[in-house]
This record gives C-alpha cells, structure tokens and sequence, in this order.
C-alpha cells in the first residue's frame, strides 16, 4: 500500500499433503502464482519488498522451497535472478493446433444451433479448434500450427 493505494500482489499456493502444486522440488513447495507491481511504481524495490515480506510468512509453514514459472520478459528473469532463483527448466507454451489434426469441417446455423459435418458428410458435434501446448523442445514447435508461443521459464529456490 502506498498513500491508501495497492501498488503491488504476490500470491502463493501453498502445497500440503493432500495437494501439491509444485513439481520442481522433492517435498513441500510454494508456488509463487503472481507478483506484480503497477507499472508507476515498479523498479523502486516494492517487488523485492512484497517477496521479503512473503518469505518471512513462509517460516510459519512446513515448505522447504518456491517454485515459480515466467515468459521471457527481461525485467521479470532479472528480478528472480537478483532474488536469488535459479533456473530449473524451460519449455513452450504453444497456441495452435497439431498440424494434420484441423479437420475440413462445413457449418450450417439452423434454429440457432450449429450444425456441422466432417469432409465426408459425416455430422460431428465437437471439433477442436485450438489449444495450448506444452512443448519441450524449440525444434517440436515446428509441429504445431500456431498462432503464437511464449516460453515458460521455471525457476526454483531452496528456503
Ligand atoms: C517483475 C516485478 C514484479 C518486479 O518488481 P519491482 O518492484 O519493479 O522490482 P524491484 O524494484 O524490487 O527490483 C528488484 C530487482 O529486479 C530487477 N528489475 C526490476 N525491474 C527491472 C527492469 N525494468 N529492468 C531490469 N531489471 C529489473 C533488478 O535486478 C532489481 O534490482 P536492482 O534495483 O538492485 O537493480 C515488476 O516489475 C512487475 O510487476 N512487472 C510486471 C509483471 C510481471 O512481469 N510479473 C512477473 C511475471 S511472472
């Protein structure tokens, strides 16, 4: 808060026995879900602040890391560096379709339902238009046909 305004969020998922959200660690994590600062105030150590502050909540709970994923985004890799996270893992996120799986499809509305057919005149009542991928390999985005990828960085730091 600053002057009665938010001006940062982190929120954390907590694994416990039942639940684990986290799978770069052996045993309990917490998965840092979101940190954001506004854009007038970042780079003014708010970010580093919320994370101080984050931890400090985390001693009264059984997890023994934190687990966190991000895009490419410069500021963000540098700030998880400067915290003292290391990189574990990176893959794609990938928005698309398989190539070879877009069916030709026809549409017909009619009473305001769609009707469609598959190439062969056969009536089909789902057809995937696209989806994320998760792809591990820069050269298996070839693939797909997609709209767009991000990567997705995932970073790791032992408490
Ligand atoms: C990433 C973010 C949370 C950092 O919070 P912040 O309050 O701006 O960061 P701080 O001022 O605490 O900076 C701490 C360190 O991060 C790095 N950093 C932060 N902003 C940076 C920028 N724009 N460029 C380069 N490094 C940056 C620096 O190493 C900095 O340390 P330094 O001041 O000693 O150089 C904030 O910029 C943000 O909300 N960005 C948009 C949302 C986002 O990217 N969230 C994370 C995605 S998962």
């Amino acid at each position: 808060m600053e002057n009665g305004e938010v001006v940062g969020i982190l929120d954390m998922i907590l694994d416990d026995e039942t639940l684990k959200t986290t799978s770069l660690g052996e045993g309990l994590g917490a998965f840092l879900q979101v940190i954001a600062v506004h854009p007038d105030h970042q780079y003014k150590g708010i970010g580093q602040k919320l994370y101080v502050e984050a931890l400090t909540k985390l001693k009264s709970f059984n997890v023994t890391f934190i687990e966190l994923y991000t895009r490419g985004d410069e500021p963000a890799n540098n700030f998880y560096k400067k915290l003292g996270f290391e990189k574990k893992v990176e893959y794609y996120d990938v928005f698309g379709i398989e190539k070879g799986l877009r069916s030709p499809i026809s549409i017909e509305i009619k009473d305001g339902r769609i009707y469609a057919q598959d190439e062969k005149g056969k009536p089909c009542d789902y057809v995937i238009t696209e989806g994320i991928y998760e792809v591990y390999t820069l050269e298996a985005i070839d693939k797909i046909e997609y709209d767009r990828y991000y990567p997705s960085i995932g970073y790791y730091k032992q408490l």
